[in-house]
């Protein structure tokens, strides 16, 4: 299928492209500067000069704290701009496949008839707590109300070789000191880009549309997560509890975001620990790929 890639130069945008390479697909991508998505008339003119089968839009304001004190760039980019690249899309038969996060929900874990916790399903309630997290599900309506073919995938707690995440922090941490201090009242599912991008062409080839939840599988709390990071890296760091409070940030996390699907034909994807191997691996070829 014909594909393009907005956002292409992002993190996860350079595994999807990676892996629809791989499967054969016929690719573009595209960035800031030559497409601003927040410019309709762009994104317009763009898509009438390009056909495309399908659109995996990777384009979006990922700066959760410095959302918080530009709520409209942010707001413009991820619902303003998501809404113009599916509006186009839909208009020239393309379907959109948009990314969207665990921060659209409270962090108030659901419970089941036995109230014991269980991972936040497509049919939960929203409730943002944090500028980034408005402007991302404003953005999943915007999409889902272009068009019935377009589709929303929330993920959650991305690490992949082209971005700035977690892992690579705790590795450049721990090279630096003996011990680090990590939350461990807030609780997710760490994903690796390297899985992620397979489960959405997927997604995408089986014409699975609408909402859908998909991320590692497991739940961790950071703590934990940076403790597998270095018992799987061999790196002797100690790894310190704190809570939020201590650790305060401008923006607001959901102390709970464990993602599942309810959907019978979304896959589950592996576990979060196969996708930190992955990752550890891939990030030692890459690194002597580009050094
Ligand atoms: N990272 C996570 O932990 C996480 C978790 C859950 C969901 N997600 C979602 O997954 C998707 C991909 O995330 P990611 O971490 O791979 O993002 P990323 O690495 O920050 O990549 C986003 C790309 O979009 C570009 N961009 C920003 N504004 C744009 C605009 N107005 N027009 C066109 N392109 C623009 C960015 O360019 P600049 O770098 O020049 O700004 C960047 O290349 C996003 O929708 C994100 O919300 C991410």
């Amino acid at each position: 299928m014909k594909m393009l890639v907005t956002g292409g130069a992002g993190m996860l945008a350079y595994d999807v492209l990676r892996v629809a390479e791989q499967a054969g697909h016929e690719l573009l991508a595209i960035d800031l500067p030559e497409l601003d998505i927040t410019d309709a008339a762009a994104v317009d003119a763009y898509f009438e000069d390009h056909r495309t089968d399908a659109v995996v839009n990777c384009a979006a304001w990922t700066d959760v704290d410095g959302a918080e004190a530009h709520p409209d760039a942010a707001h413009a980019v991820n619902a303003t701009g998501a809404g113009n690249l599916a509006r186009a899309a839909a208009s020239s038969g393309a379907a959109l496949l948009h990314l969207s996060t665990d921060y659209v929900f409270d962090g108030h874990a659901p419970v089941d008839a036995e109230g014991r916790e269980r991972p936040y399903l497509e049919s939960d309630p929203t409730g943002p707590r944090s500028v980034y997290g408005r402007s991302k599900l404003a953005g999943e309506r915007e999409v889902l109300a272009a068009s019935p073919r377009h589709t929303v995938v929330r993920s959650a707690w991305l690490f992949g070789v082209n971005g700035r995440n977690f892992v690579d922090t705790m590795l450049r941490l721990a090279s630096e000191r003996e011990a680090v201090q990590v939350v461990d009242d807030q609780i997710g599912c760490p994903t690796w880009t390297g899985h992620l991008a397979p489960a959405l062409l997927g997604l995408l080839e089986r014409d699975v549309r609408g909402l859908v939840h998909l991320a590692g599988s497991g739940a961790v709390s950071w703590n934990a997560f940076a403790r597998e990071i270095f018992r799987q890296a061999e790196v002797p760091c100690r790894v310190e509890p704190a809570t939020t409070a201590q650790m305060a940030r401008p923006a607001p996390r959901p102390a709970y975001s464990v993602l599942a699907s309810e959907r019978p034909e979304v896959l589950p994807m592996p576990d979060w620990r196969d996708g930190l191997a992955g990752y550890l691996a891939a990030r030692a070829g890459f690194t002597r790929a580009s050094a």
